[in-house]
């Protein structure tokens, strides 16, 4: 394991979350020699538990992963990775999977975790399986109503915190720098992302290396994750082409796409970051540094989109592609458009959108806003109009 800030390295140890020296974040490096084709058995991201570090007592799964690789309707090379799709809805499962077997097996009996949603949720339903207590610090006001409903569901107990995601996010470091028997399960801890990375292995499983990769980028865990999926592949010469890697970012929170389009020295936190796309409502990335390693390393890039983008491809999505996603996932179709149109990516290059969240999460702008239903004398009008 080493840190990405003062370079310090550390034999593997899976109790080890950030740097025991700085408190920076921690790489897990595998130094895979080879594969055995044999050990890939089953479905989701157990079957490359060969590839996952880590000793586990008990395996707490869901059946995580496994998710489908939708080709578009209308884009000949565009593909759509439906993480929507996992037990509670997002990719998160994928990560907390790995993180509550890992809290499980090393003995503990509480995680906590800041979460604009969908990590809560997945935390909340992953250790009520395993028989833990989950503990969660939500900004106030800022969770979409699917995601606030499983976390209750499952039986989380729930801080809600004045301010942004990034004020939850700091509860969390706080306590986890306070109190050594509660485990933090957001993606700063790196086992988590060992799951994530998973993605990787199963776009390459049913397309091979794909040009470009479009996550949308919030936290910031897993656009890395994905990356290091990949260059796990490349060192074990399965493949011999990454991927560029491309973060996507909503306009009102946007810290990584203005450090790489600004070429600012210094990345430049965002104090009250607001979108409609709630799950990357976020100022303050933890794990920006990973990002932009795997977006230098990749040769990709970072862009923003606006909320008008977002709502527009969350509704091209859904009415064309026949896949509802949360607006967050649709940023990376708003993205793909954009980059189409000013000649970054071309139609002929293989794409793969990280469509994180299902439609379900986060229904209420479009419940609140569009016209949905019409009154019961104008019926009649309507069905002619169908017709037509
Ligand atoms: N898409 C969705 C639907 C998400 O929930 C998140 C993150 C992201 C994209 C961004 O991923 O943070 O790894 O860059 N949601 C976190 C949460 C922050 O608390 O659920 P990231």
């Amino acid at each position: 394991m080493r840190c990405l800030s003062c370079g310090a390295s550390f034999n593997i140890d899976q109790k080890l979350i950030v740097c025991p020296i700085c408190g920076g974040l921690l790489e897990i490096i595998n130094e895979f020699q080879d594969i055995n084709k044999n050990s890939l058995k089953g479905r989701g991201v157990w079957r490359y538990k060969e590839l996952i570090p880590g000793n586990y007592k008990k395996i707490v799964s869901l059946n995580e992963g496994n998710t489908p690789l939708i080709n578009s309707k209308n884009y000949e090379n565009l593909y759509l990775k439906f993480e929507g799709l996992n037990p509670t809805g997002s990719f998160k499962d994928r990560g907390m999977t790995v993180a509550i077997s890992s809290a499980y097996s090393l003995g503990y009996k509480i995680v906590v975790a800041a979460s604009t949603g969908n990590t809560a949720a997945s935390a909340s339903a992953y250790s009520a399986r395993a028989g833990l207590k989950t503990l969660l610090f939500l900004p106030k006001g800022k969770v979409a109503k699917g995601k606030m409903f499983q976390s209750i569901l499952h039986g989380a107990v729930i801080v809600e915190v004045d301010g942004s995601f990034d004020n939850a996010m700091s509860r969390v470091r706080k306590l986890f720098n306070e109190d050594k028997d509660i485990y933090p399960v957001n993606s700063f801890n790196p086992w988590r992302l060992e799951g994530q990375k998973t993605i990787a292995y199963e776009i390459y499983e049913d397309i091979g290396s794909p040009d470009f990769v479009i996550v949308p980028t919030g936290n910031a865990g897993n656009i890395y994750a994905i990356w290091k999926g990949f260059k796990e592949l490349e060192n074990l010469g399965i493949i011999d082409k990454m991927p560029k890697m491309i973060a996507v970012q909503a306009e009102g929170a946007s810290p990584i796409a203005d450090f790489i389009n600004k070429n600012q020295n210094e990345m430049k936190f965002v104090e009250n970051p607001e979108t409609v796309a709630t799950a990357i409502r976020i100022g303050k990335p933890v794990n920006y540094m990973k990002a932009i390693k795997a977006i230098k390393d990749s040769k990709g890039t970072a862009l923003k989109v606006s909320d008008d983008e977002i709502l527009y491809a969350q509704i091209y999505l859904a009415r064309e592609e026949g896949i509802g996603v949360e607006p967050a996932s649709a940023s990376t179709m708003a993205a793909y458009k954009k980059l189409l149109d000013n000649g970054y990516i071309d139609k002929k290059d293989r794409v793969v959108l990280i469509l994180t969240g299902h439609a379900l999460k986060d229904p209420n702008i479009m419940v609140n806003t569009e016209i949905h239903s019409v009154s019961q004398d104008n019926i009649e009008i309507l069905i002619n109009k169908l017709k037509i």
